[in-house]
């Protein structure tokens, strides 16, 4: 039985990957480039953000080392998981930059090793690569053939940041894409002690495994396409609301009700671009994308409505405050966030806006942005937006999804676009109709995307 594997890449998804194998009794070796990373690992404290994760570190202490020497990670431990960042292209592909340098190492490793290795992709890739320019470096570098003196899986992770190490061990099912019988097997054992739940296990070759990843996460922006699109019509018919028809919709098995709410757009490190992958995907290959590239269009498109709603509601120069910039609860990350996207768009018509989040880098985010002002608190965006109100005074602010949970206080419900206010007084519907309802009497943790 395999009790060793090396982890390669200590990001938001690799560091807690690392973590998660550590916990459960493997001996696992993370690699990094980033000496940083590395020394945070080294000393117990997590490189990124990730609720759990700094527990989970002092949980796994002595089954964890960490190093930035990829080859000697490779040669001791028996699997290596390939977690390194693929960014995206100009037209919406997966970049292997960081992909083959890391393969070459491995392949210089495997060179020199006499007994089977299992090499698995966990980093999201384009459809091909794993069985085209990845098993072909594996195998030119270590002069060994895939599936025999080693074998190659492609075996992504359908996590949510904020969530990784509950997503981890309870996933809804696990993609493996298989060189071979064997190499599928091990990993199959590997996640069979990993997992605290019993998934169902699509195997399958690399290519339909790459196809599935982007199309489990292209479907699912889709769904929340047409919910937005359902919320945009409910706005312009009097006594129409999203909510109620959702609630409805979700009832049918055959559509289910998550990731079914009228609100804002999607956003985040993997929806926008996996989607934007699926329509590239099928750009090249001279196959028809329209549902993919309308689900983008139409979600770029929804931060230009919900912009639209604010400024009608914008009076004079009182600055228009936003609460919450990251992409959603529990993480740092702002990347194609609503929160930043609204923010953006409004500063770019003049319009001066103020920002607070207590998990986000704001001025890294708007270094850019000079003028979006931010805000040193929840209270002081509250105050900023109604200059020379009380408390209880109105308040233009929009809550998009972000860690509410840590501003005491307030009270919010977020998710969608809502007004806002720290009191039950009255305040100024900024949300289109079909998205309000009355706030809730008491601080409330949103749920998660
Ligand atoms: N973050 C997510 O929510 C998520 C979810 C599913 C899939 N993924 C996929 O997982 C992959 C990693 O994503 P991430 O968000 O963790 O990325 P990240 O940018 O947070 O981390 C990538 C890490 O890889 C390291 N790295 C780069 N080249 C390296 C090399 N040659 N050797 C060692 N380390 C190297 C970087 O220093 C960095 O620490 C991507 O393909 C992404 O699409 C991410």
């Amino acid at each position: 039985m395999l009790s060793s594997v090396s982890v390669i890449g200590l990001g938001k998804l690799g560091a807690p990957m690392a973590a998660c194998f550590a916990a459960r009794g493997f001996q696992v070796i993370a690699v990094d480039l980033d000496a940083q990373k590395v020394d945070a690992i080294g000393r117990g404290v997590p490189p990124v953000h990730e609720p759990g994760l700094a527990e989970l570190l002092q949980e796994c202490k002595g089954h964890l080392s960490a190093t930035q020497d990829t080859e000697a990670a490779v040669r001791d431990s028996e699997a290596t998981f390939i977690v390194v960042g693929t960014p995206s292209e100009p037209d919406g592909g997966f970049s292997l930059r960081y992909v083959i340098p890391t393969c070459e190492a491995i392949g210089r490793a495997l060179r020199d090793k006499n007994s089977f290795h299992l090499v698995v992709l966990t980093s999201t890739v384009m459809p091909g690569s794993t069985g085209g320019e990845i098993k072909s470096v594996l195998e030119r570098v270590s002069g060994k053939r895939c599936g025999e003196g080693f074998g190659l899986c492609y075996s992504p992770e359908f996590i949510a940041l904020g969530t990784v190490i509950r997503d981890f061990y309870y996933p809804d099912f696990l993609l493996i894409g298989e060189s071979d019988r064997r190499t599928g097997d091990i990993l199959s054992e590997i996640y069979s002690r990993t997992c605290k739940n019993s998934p169902a296990i699509a195997r399958m070759n690399f290519i339909n495994a790459e196809i599935t990843k982007l199309a489990v996460n292209t479907y699912i922006t889709t769904k929340i396409s047409y919910a937005n699109m359902l919320a945009r019509l409910c706005e312009k018919l009097p006594e129409a609301d999203v909510s109620v028809v959702t609630n409805a919709l979700g009832l049918d098995s055959r559509i289910g009700s998550k990731y079914l709410k009228g609100g804002v757009s999607y956003g985040g490190p993997c929806f926008p671009r996996d989607n934007r992958a699926f329509a590239a995907l099928a750009e090249r290959n001279g196959a028809f994308s329209d549902l993919a590239v309308a689900t983008d269009r139409f979600n770029r498109a929804q931060i230009a409505a919900i912009a639209d709603i604010v400024k009608n509601h914008q009076s004079g120069l009182q600055p228009i405050g936003i609460l919450g910039l990251t992409y959603k609860p529990d993480t740092d990350v702002v990347e194609e966030s609503f929160g930043l996207l609204l923010a953006q768009e409004l500063a770019s018509a003049n319009l001066p806006v103020v920002v607070f989040d207590p998990s986000a880098d704001l001025s890294r985010a708007f270094a850019a942005h000079k003028w979006v002002r931010i805000a040193a608190s929840a209270e002081d965006c509250i105050a900023q937006s109604a200059p020379g109100c009380s408390r209880s005074a109105p308040a233009r602010v929009f809550t998009p999804p972000s860690a509410w949970s840590s501003i005491a206080g307030a009270r919010f419900r977020t998710w969608r676009v809502r007004r806002v206010s720290t009191t039950s007084a009255s305040v100024p519907r900024l949300a289109p109709p079909s998205l309000w309802r009355p706030l809730p009497q008491r601080t409330r943790k949103p749920s998660a995307s």
